[in-house]
Parts: structure tokens; sequence; C-alpha cells
């Protein structure tokens, strides 16, 4: 099984952005624990990160014939973007949206996500622990398919 992380922007600047809010690990430091896990699951995995959503765009849409899963942290754009939304109903690959922090609980404009309806679950609030989860969920939705 082969899956993709993507993440979105400012997550490049995880460890020192508001820490008290997305904990002290780095990008880096979250890739190699997932890399972990997912070596123990027997995953193949790709982590990619961009400030610029006509990557993300791009990258999703290259996933296609690719990858079987896409885990998504989407960071701002999990709130704004139509056309990250559209890109994931577009590709059809089963994708599962991550957050570190739990969006629910904050400002009021982070409690919609555009790209919940065409994912296939949310995963939000457990820091870095959501990336382990995120792959965790992506390996049972393949397991089942
Ligand atoms: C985030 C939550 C978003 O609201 C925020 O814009 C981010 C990070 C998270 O992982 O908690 O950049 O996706």
């Amino acid at each position: 099984m082969k899956a993709l992380f993507l993440n979105g922007p400012n997550l490049n600047l995880l460890g020192t952005r508001q820490p008290e809010v997305y904990g002290r690990q780095t990008l880096a430091d979250i890739e190699a624990l997932v890399r972990a896990r997912a070596t123990e699951l027997g995953v193949e995995i790709d982590f990619r990160q961009s400030n610029h959503e006509g990557e993300l765009v791009t990258w999703i849409q290259e996933a296609r014939g690719r990858f079987d899963a896409i885990v998504l942290n989407a960071a701002a754009y999990t709130h704004t973007s139509v056309a990250l939304r559209d890109a994931i109903a577009a590709v059809s690959i089963p994708t599962v949206e991550i957050h570190l922090s739990n969006i629910h609980a904050r400002e009021e404009f982070r409690h919609r996500s555009l790209i919940a309806p065409v994912c296939r679950g949310q995963i939000s609030g457990f820091g870095f622990q959501s990336y382990l989860l995120g792959l965790q969920a992506v390996v049972t939705l393949n397991e089942r398919s």
C-alpha cells in the first residue's frame, strides 16, 4: 500500500509556531514518526508540504494511479479551499482529513471544513498523534476495500 501525506501552509513552521496549540515537534520530527510506523505496517509513504494551494491541487491530481490513500492536513486551506475539495472529489482516492489541534474547539471560522464532505473521515485534536491515527485510518480503509 502507498499513502501520500500532504501538509498545507505554515506547517513548515511547526516546532516554533504556536507550540501551545500545535506542539513542539517539527514537521520533520512528525515525518520521522510516521515513517517509522509506516515501515512497521508495511506502508510506503510520501510526505510533502506546500504553502501553495495550486501545488497541493497538482499533487492530489498526480496521486491518481500512484497512491492508494491520502492523509491531508490542509491547514488553513481546510476552511477556504473549494479547489482542494474539488481535487479530492475528482481523483476519488480515499482521503482522511487530519489536524493537530481540535478545530471544533477553536475560533468559529475553523469549525467549518470545506474538505470534510469529500473525505472518508476527520481526525482532529490529537497533536502529532493525529498523523499516526491518520495512517492507521487509511490502512484500515485499504484493508476493507
Ligand atoms: C490545523 C488547523 C487549521 O485551522 C490551521 O489553519 C492550521 C493547522 C491543525 O493541524 O490543527 O494551520 O490544520
